[in-house]
């Protein structure tokens, strides 16, 4: 455990084990640190330098980031205008090629629905801990688990945030498990979201050269995992994260931001943290690691992580959609697609070698959010 050592700066494992134990028996979160008034960031959550890049100075590239995330005009991919859903295709081929993200908009989700599912999740974290207790839990037989830093016992420093996960498809919960701050509309938005990944594997298909049902016929999103993150006002937000660096344990991610003034996502591109602010009314999309694997590397899984909510009075709060296979079920092993070693990119050669969602969930869990990219564990040596 030498980097939980290093991490926390010496001071010892037992104590720093016994801290976050503390911690989590609160079943209050971040926002429970918060409510007591903490006026500075516990150890357990203080981030070393050499977790990555500078935490803080997130604002000086906030000017140039519009024109680097791509925006994505969705209703020009109607599949009557073929000339235009060429043009939809080479943009998201370019965009998945190389900023890995892009922000889609027509997309046809409601706002109404956009903002209702967001207000549902502020909703929640602000009910009474009593309410919130009942849900807190790391049993990942539980299709609703709420906790705080699904991680907490792996990664080298905690994050400044509380989360909300769901399994919802491709068996989604009873309604009465939801808790009922947001049970009139977790569903709906999952069913609303689901059709939008659809009609985007199509589009990511097509850019790999592929038939339009070539990602979806293998499953890449048969099951969805709705993650609703709950960003708390940190009273010292350089010395932590919101959310540590991490490319995505999905083939593909719908990220939801509310309009929070500070915002706080980055993604890292050509080795700098870029600003990724909400575009009203917009879903970001991102290629996951496992999307990464089976384009043999043609798609790119970027790094991103959130800097810690810098605001005094305001919680951020986002919804990420993780599109994987049936992650309770899936036996297929995923490689690299055949047609894109054989031509393209790949040169002829596999970079990764195949893998079972469940393995490679495994693998990502365990190893926690460390700053090391999790696909690097199934690179093939060249
Ligand atoms: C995630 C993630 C970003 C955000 O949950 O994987 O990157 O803005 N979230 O909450
Ligand atoms: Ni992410």
């Amino acid at each position: 455990m030498s980097t939980t050592e290093e991490a926390a700066g010496g001071y010892d494992y037992d104590r720093r084990l016994s801290e976050l134990k503390a911690f989590d028996d609160t079943k209050a979160g971040v926002k429970g640190l918060v409510d007591a008034g903490v006026t500075t960031v516990p150890t357990i959550f203080r981030h070393h330098r050499q977790d990555g890049p500078q935490v803080s100075s997130s604002s000086s590239s906030s000017c140039n980031t519009i024109s680097v995330i791509p925006v994505i005009d969705l209703s020009a991919a109607s599949a009557e205008d073929a000339a235009a859903r060429e043009e939809v295709v080479a943009q998201v081929k370019a965009a998945a090629e190389t900023v890995g993200f892009f922000q889609l908009v027509n997309h046809g989700v409601p706002g109404e629905l956009l903002s209702e599912m967001l207000a549902s999740v502020r909703r929640f974290n602000e009910e009474a801990p009593e309410t919130k207790r009942a849900y807190y839990t790391r049993d990942a037989r539980r299709k609703l688990r709420f906790n705080s830093n699904f991680d907490l016992f792996q990664s080298p420093a905690a994050n400044w945030r509380d989360t909300l996960f769901c399994e919802a498809a491709p068996e989604p919960p009873r309604a009465e498990e939801l808790p009922p701050a947001v049970r009139h509309v977790m569903l709906e938005y999952s069913g609303a979201a689901r059709e939008v990944a659809a009609r985007v594997l199509a589009l990511l298909s097509e850019a790999l050269g592929l038939g339009p049902g070539h990602l979806a016929g293998m499953g890449c999103a048969d099951g969805l995992s709705l993650v609703c993150n709950y960003y708390p006002p940190c009273p010292e937000p350089d010395l932590t994260l919101g959310c540590s660096a991490h490319s995505d344990p999905s083939f593909l991610t719908l990220l939801l931001q509310d309009e929070h003034a500070q915002g706080g996502l980055q993604a890292l591109l050509a080795s700098e943290w870029v600003d990724v602010p909400p575009v009203p009314g917009a879903l970001l999309v991102n290629v996951g690691d496992l999307l990464q694997l089976v384009s043999n590397g043609r798609f790119r899984s970027v790094e991103h992580r959130v800097v810690a909510n810098r605001s005094r009075d305001t919680a951020r709060v986002s919804v990420a959609c993780f599109f994987n296979a049936d992650i309770a079920r899936s036996t297929r092993l995923y490689g690299p697609i055949a047609e894109l070693i054989t031509s393209g990119d790949g040169a002829g050669r596999a970079l990764y070698r195949s893998v079972t969602v469940p393995e490679f969930l495994a693998h990502y869990d365990k190893k926690g959010l460390d700053g090391r990219p999790a696909l690097h564990h199934f690179q093939l040596l060249q």
